[in-house]
């Protein structure tokens, strides 16, 4: 499963790059409301840290627009990935964007059958959410399940990038899965990391490497 990071903020995103794991980004108004900087600059400087697909969120409500805003994003680098909504306009706009060679991603997916009709449209990634379906008393992960099978099923290529990630749990889940991808905010990112166990492990050669030191001396 491929670990993209789901942020705007360029220092978060040279940190992964620089650990040596990150495959790719994903933007959204939200994340780019947070920086509070231009959407397109962002997007260039991400892409110029990042190799891997960079998703860039269109925010027009029809298909036109979609596609207008999707052909300037692609504008800006290569790696660039058109996200549009999952409604009818969406998907149209998928099929064009796709049509003229753009990957898309769509967004706000959160039924199986959404994930279908996105990928008959052609999408390069799908994005279920599965933290907003927590949320609200819903078990997200159930929704990547469902979406796996079908898409196994019928040799469906879209890759599966599970987006509203919020804990470590939902990330080795969607591996378990067999998610193609999860998009992780920094935070969770780092906890990915962490063990109390490494953390004492380490404690403890340090001490005894420092003991050893001591012994050899006397
Ligand atoms: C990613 O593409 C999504 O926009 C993001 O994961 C949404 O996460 P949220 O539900 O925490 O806002």
């Amino acid at each position: 499963m491929k670990i993209f990071i789901d942020t705007a903020n360029i220092s978060e995103l040279k940190k992964a790059v620089d650990i040596g794991i990150c495959e790719g980004c994903t933007t959204n108004p939200t994340l780019i409301l947070k920086e509070g900087k231009d959407y397109k600059k962002t997007l260039k400087e991400i892409c110029s840290i990042i190799k891997g697909p960079v998703s860039a969120e269109t925010v027009s409500l029809n298909a036109e627009g979609m596609v207008k805003e999707g052909k300037e994003f692609a504008k800006i680098a290569k790696n660039i990935v058109v996200k549009v909504p999952m409604t009818q306009e969406g998907m149209k706009a998928c099929r064009l964007l796709t049509n003229a060679g753009i990957k898309v991603n769509t967004t706000l997916v959160f039924s199986a059958n959404q994930a279908l009709l996105a990928a008959k449209a052609g999408t390069y990634l799908v994005s279920p959410f599965i933290g907003r379906l927590d949320d609200i008393g819903q078990t997200g992960m159930d929704l990547i399940r469902e979406i796996k099978q079908i898409y196994t099923n019928y040799g469906i290529k879209t890759q599966i990038l599970v987006a509203s990630v919020r804990n470590p749990i939902h990330v080795k889940e969607a591996a378990l899965i067999g998610a193609d991808i999860a998009t992780i905010p920094f935070k969770v990112y780092e906890q990915l990391f962490q063990h109390s166990l490494t953390d004492k492990g380490i404690k403890l050669f340090l001490d005894d490497w420092d003991k050893l030191q001591k012994e050899l001396k006397k």
